[in-house]
């Protein structure tokens, strides 16, 4: 089993970076692979709704999205972590996610996940939600915690001196180990990812 751990963040050893950590180190211990994915400094393209997704892959082949994708194709739950800039997550991350859930919604359905967010102070919740919002209409069961999943701090000293912070990353990659094995025994004994109804596509006026 594996988990792709995306940090959104540019600031790849920071704050979000140390959040991240703190899960995969929970999760290595039960013996699920981790890969933390930086979606780095260059730059990504958001969606312009062109529809010309294709086969899992979005039209743009200059950045990082694409490979996001296949990598997400190959693993079997997410934590995607973010900074809060103005109260919502990084622009890199929520252009990364729009594209590649757009794209490549069957590397993501059915497979468990959160979110992440790092801030000095305030916009955690507003951001989590943003990024949740992804996992909701893409069919993937979301992982709770034993807070909200944030840790505070403008440097990664201050996030490693947030113990409640940290105490709530590793209570959700617990949680999110535990419903990895279950989901496994599960397919082991037949029980199946439900396919989904489709059909009825409405836009309100029709
Ligand atoms: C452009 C920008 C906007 C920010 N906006 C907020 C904000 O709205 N609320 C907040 O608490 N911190 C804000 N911060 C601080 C970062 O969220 C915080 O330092 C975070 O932990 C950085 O994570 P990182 O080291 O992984 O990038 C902002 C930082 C930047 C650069």
């Amino acid at each position: 089993m594996k988990v792709l751990l995306v940090n959104g963040s540019s600031r790849e050893n920071g704050c979000t970076f140390i959040a991240l950590s703190e899960v995969a180190r929970v999760l290595e211990r039960d013996g699920i692979e981790c890969e933390i994915f930086q979606l780095g400094k260059g730059p990504i393209r958001d969606c312009i709704g062109c529809g010309g997704c294709n086969r899992n892959a979005c039209v743009f082949n200059d950045d990082c999205v694409n490979t996001l994708i296949q990598k997400a194709a190959e693993s079997d739950g997410f934590v995607f972590g973010s900074p809060v800039y103005y109260a919502h997550p990084s622009g890199r991350l929520l252009s990364a996610l729009d594209r590649a859930f757009y794209a490549g919604k069957p590397a993501f359905a059915h497979k468990p996940g959160f979110a992440v967010v790092s801030a000095r102070r305030a916009g955690t919740t507003a951001s989590l939600d943003a990024i949740q919002k992804h996992f909701t209409i893409s069919e993937m069961p979301v992982v709770s915690s034993s807070y909200w999943t944030m840790v505070h701090g403008n440097t990664p000293t201050e996030v490693l001196q947030d113990a409640e912070g940290l105490q709530t990353m590793r209570n959700a990659a617990a949680n999110l180990s535990w419903l990895l094995r279950c989901i496994e025994a599960g397919k082991k004994a037949g029980i199946l990812p439900p396919q989904a109804e489709t059909g009825n596509k409405t836009n309100f006026i029709r």
